[in-house]
C-alpha cells in the first residue's frame, strides 16, 4: 500500500518496492528480501526499523558512513545552487578537487568520470593515445590474473574472471594476463609492443590479494624501459582504505596513471583518472569527454570527504581499527579450523574460508551484520573509515556467533 512520506510524496511500501523491483528491473542482482530505508554513521536501518552494523559500506563507497553531517551540509547547500553545469564551463570545485587529488597521489592532472569503469576506460584510452603520439605503434595491454576492473567493454577486457568475460566475447583484442605476483611471467610478456600494464595494488573483487613489492618494482622498471604506462587501479583499495592515501604508497615507485572512484564522491557517483604530466599531456580538447563527470555538487562533496579524512586524522583510525580487526580475526582463526587465511591491510580485509561464504553472509544479515563474500570463499570486510573501537568489538562478537553456527 502506498503511504505518504514526510515530504508528502507517495512512497511505495517495502513489499510493493520489492514487487516492482522484481517485475520491472533487469535481472542482474540476487537480493535478500529486506529493504534498507536509511543509515546513520556505521548503521543501516530496514523498513521494519531493525538496525544493522555496516561492514560493507556500499562496497567500499561509504567511507564516512551514512548521513555524515559535513557531507549532508555540503549536499544541501550545493543542491540549492548548481547540481550540473556540463564540462563546457568551469565550475567552482573541479579545479580545487583536482589539486587536492594531485597532492594526495603525486600525480599532476585529473579527469573526472561518473564511475570506476569509466575511469578505467579513460586510462586505457590515455595509454593508447600517448603511445600512438610517440609514434611507437604499441597497443598491447597487460593485466593480472584474478583482476577486476569493471563491466564496460574496455574494463571487462582487462578483467580476468572468465564468468564475467565469456558471455560477452569477443572483447577488446590485445590484452594478455600475467600470473599474479609472478615476476618471470611479467618479464616474458612485457616487450616494446605493450602500451600499459594495469595493476590493482590490492585486488578487491579477486579476494583481497596484495601485489608484492618485487612485482610492483619490476613492473615499474619494465614500464619505464618500454615507455609504457604503469596504471594503478585504486578504485577499491585507494583514497585512504589501506591506511595510506593510496595503496601503492607502500612502494617506492609511483605509477603513471591512477584510477579512483567508490568513496570519492562521499556516496555520490564520481570517479577520476589521475596522471603524470608526461601522460596527461597526450589528451587535448575533443579526444575524450563526459557529460556528467565532475559536476559542482559532486565535486564539492568529494572535497568535503577528502578534507574530513585529513581534519579527523582518519588514516590513523583506518590503521588502528584495521589492526584491531586483524587481531580479532587471528583469534577466530585459532578457534575455527575452516578459516584458511586472513588477508589485507587497513580496512580492506578478507577472511578466506574452506567452506562457502554465501550462507555465512546470509546468517550475518539475519543477525544484523552486513558483510559480503567474494570469489565464493572469501568474506570481505570494508567498513567505514569512521568505525569505532566498540563497533569493531561488536563486529567480532557477532562474527564469532555466526561462525559458531557454521561449525555445529
Ligand atoms: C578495482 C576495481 N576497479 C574497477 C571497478 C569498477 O568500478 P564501478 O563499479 O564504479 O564501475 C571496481 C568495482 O568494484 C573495482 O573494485
Amino acid at each position: 500500500m502506498a503511504t505518504k512520506t514526510e515530504f508528502g510524496r507517495a512512497k511505495a511500501s517495502a513489499a510493493q518496492a520489492r514487487r516492482y523491483a522484481e517485475r520491472y528491473l533487469m535481472n542482474t542482482y540476487k537480493r535478500p528480501s529486506l529493504v534498507f530505508t536509511r543509515g546513520k554513521a556505521c548503521r543501516l536501518y530496514d523498513d521494519k526499523g531493525r538496525d544493522y552494523l555496516d561492514f560493507l559500506g556500499g562496497i567500499a563507497v561509504n567511507a564516512l558512513g551514512h548521513a555524515h553531517p559535513r557531507l549532508v551540509r555540503v549536499i544541501r547547500r550545493e543542491a540549492t545552487r548548481a547540481t550540473h553545469l556540463s564540462n563546457l564551463f568551469h565550475n567552482e570545485f573541479q579545479g580545487t578537487l583536482a589539486k587536492k587529488l594531485a597532492r594526495w597521489s603525486g600525480m599532476d592532472r585529473v579527469f573526472f568520470t561518473n564511475s570506476g569503469t569509466e575511469a578505467v576506460e579513460g586510462a586505457l584510452k590515455l595509454a593508447r593515445i600517448r603511445a600512438k603520439q610517440s609514434g611507437e605503434g604499441k597497443t598491447r595491454i597487460l593485466a593480472l590474473e584474478n583482476s577486476f576492473h569493471g563491466r564496460t567493454f574496455g574494463a571487462l577486457s582487462i578483467t580476468a574472471t572468465e564468468k564475467y568475460r565469456a558471455p560477452f566475447a569477443p572483447l577488446v583484442p590485445g590484452v594478455e594476463f600475467v600470473r599474479f605476483n609472478d615476476v618471470d611471467d611479467l618479464e616474458s610478456k612485457f616487450d616494446s609492443t605493450v602500451c600499459a600494464v594495469v595493476i590493482e595494488p590490492i585486488q578487491g573483487e579477486g579476494g583481497i590479494h596484495a601485489v608484492s613489492e618485487a612485482f610492483w618494482n619490476r613492473a615499474r622498471e619494465l614500464a619505464t624501459g618500454h615507455n609504457a604506462a604503469l596504471v594503478a587501479d585504486e578504485i577499491q583499495c585507494g583514497l585512504g582504505r589501506s591506511g595510506r592515501y593510496f595503496a601503492y604508497q607502500r612502494f617506492k615507485g609511483l605509477p603513471d596513471i591512477v584510477v579512483v572512484a567508490k568513496p570519492l564522491g562521499g556516496g555520490l557517483p564520481l570517479g577520476a583518472l589521475l596522471a603524470r604530466e608526461s601522460f596527461a599531456s597526450a589528451f587535448s580538447p575533443g579526444l575524450h569527454g563526459t557529460t556528467f563527470g565532475g559536476g559542482p555538487l559532486v565535486c564539492a562533496t568529494a572535497l568535503e570527504f577528502l578534507q574530513t579524512v585529513d581534519d579527523d586524522k582518519l588514516l590513523e583510525n583506518v590503521r588502528h581499527r584495521g589492526d584491531q580487526i586483524r587481531a580479532g580475526l587471528e583469534q577466530l582463526k585459532a578457534r575455527f579450523d575452516f578459516i584458511k587465511e586472513i588477508r589485507g591491510e587497513g580496512l580492506i580485509l578478507g577472511l578466506e574460508l574452506r567452506v562457502e561464504g554465501a550462507p555465512i553472509v546470509a546468517e550475518a544479515l539475519c543477525r544484523g551484520l552486513v558483510i559480503n563474500c567474494t570469489h565464493d570463499f572469501t568474506l570481505r570486510f570494508l567498513p567505514p573509515f569512521i568505525i569505532r573501537e566498540r563497533e569493531v568489538n561488536e563486529f567480532l562478537e557477532k562474527l564469532e556467533g555466526i561462525l559458531r553456527t557454521r561449525s555445529n
